[in-house]
């Protein structure tokens, strides 16, 4: 029974062009994870304007039920419109997803060849602790705590055991910081003890930054706090091959949601050229989260396959549509996966009636 376990996911595609990568990112797991079960769910600017709810109770707790989350994205609109709150900020919120998990990789033509992991704490530092000012001077309070320390890196060191990465490297300024910073570096490196086949070590995050920079080959995974880690990994992302090509997770205790980098591009919404790749990467590290690392990996393969061939929508140089790069994805993945697994999934049984 457990060999034909199935997980169910809950997609979410939002606005835009979520509405357009979310579909092609499901059909390509579906492909690659037959079983996989999914449940559709609305948010987002347009579900707001329809229904005054931008987050639908419904979908709220289909994404705390499912084993996971796969999210587009969402609109926000440029004038103060009140009621209105983003539906990503309320997830993050409401389901704790305390880590923010950025994977960097660059193209296989790509120099330096960056192949790291951003693990950021995603409640606390300095954008958790609130501000206050008297018009002549501000303050902002940055709260660390042993917990949310603590939790971060045992997140963190669980995922480098689940992924088989070799190296953590503790990003922090301990030295200017030694209150809060200290509390963090200690707390990780107490947490590093539990891994032993796990190397750790520690950066502090000026070098780090110049180092990510210039050699983010020296890096395998980095965990930071909430500021250091928003700003390293959009220093990071520059190898990466843009948003076209960036996933990215938020992770908690009892969910997680993927998501790519990228926002609804209204610019390019409705002509069905947004790059679905970064929806499909966010789809593989979904994969490995449930446990579907044979999955993942060869999702990821079809994905860099595609990138070296010659199907690829206009962000990456070339003239293909959304649908034609999911064709692409879909038929580079290994064709031996597909009838060993297929049969034993939900969805294959109103064909087997039929
Ligand atoms: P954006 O990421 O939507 O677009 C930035 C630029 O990159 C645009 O020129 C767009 O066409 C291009 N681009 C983005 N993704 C692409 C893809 N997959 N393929 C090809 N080109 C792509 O960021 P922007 O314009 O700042 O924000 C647009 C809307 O998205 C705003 O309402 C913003 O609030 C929202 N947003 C939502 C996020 C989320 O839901 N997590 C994250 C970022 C922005
Ligand atoms: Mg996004």
């Amino acid at each position: 029974m457990s060999g034909a376990h199935s997980h169910t996911i809950c997609a979410i595609p939002g606005d835009g062009i979520g509405r357009e990568v979310v579909p092609a990112a499901v059909e390509a797991l579906q492909r690659v994870a037959p079983g996989l079960r999914v449940e559709w769910a609305e948010a987002g600017y347009e579900t707001w304007r329809r229904t005054g709810d931008a987050l639908p109770a419904r979908t709220l707790s289909l994404a705390r039920d499912a084993d996971a989350t796969l999210f587009g994205a969402v609109s926000s609109p440029l004038e103060p419109t009140p009621g209105y709150q983003s539906a990503i900020l309320s997830l993050r919120r409401m389901l704790d997803l305390y880590a923010c998990v950025r994977p960097i990789q660059s193209l296989p033509t790509g120099t330096p060849l960056a192949d790291l992991i951003i693990v950021r704490e995603n409640t606390e530092g300095l954008y958790g602790g609130g501000e206050e000012s008297d018009g002549e001077t501000a303050v902002a309070r940055r709260v660390i705590t042993r917990a949310a320390s603590r939790r971060i890196a045992r997140l963190a060191f669980d995922m480098a055991r689940r992924l088989r990465r070799r190296r953590v490297t503790i990003v922090h300024k301990a030295t200017v910081l030694p209150k809060t910073d200290g509390l963090f570096r200690a707390a990780a490196f107490d947490v590093a003890r539990d891994y032993p086949e796990i190397a750790v070590d520690e950066a502090l995050v000026d070098s780090a930054a110049m180092r990510l920079a210039g050699q983010p080959e020296s890096f395998d995974m980095i965990v930071t706090t909430n500021l250091f880690g928003d700003i390293l990994s959009d220093v990071a992302a520059v190898h990466g091959g843009g948003l076209g090509l960036a996933p990215s997770a938020n992770i908690g205790d009892r969910a997680a949601l993927f998501e790519p980098v990228h926002g609804s591009a209204p610019d390019i919404a409705g002509r069905g050229v947004a790059n679905p790749l970064a929806a499909i990467l966010a789809g593989a590290m979904l994969l490995d989260h449930i446990g579907r690392a044979a999955a993942a990996r060869a999702l990821r393969d079809a994905i860099a396959a595609t990138v070296a061939g010659p199907v690829r929508t206009p962000d990456l140089g070339g003239a293909a549509t959304t649908d034609e790069v999911t064709e692409a994805v879909i038929g580079n993945l290994p064709m031996t996966d597909l009838p060993a697994t297929r049969g034993l999934g939900w969805q294959t049984i109103p064909t087997a009636a039929g």
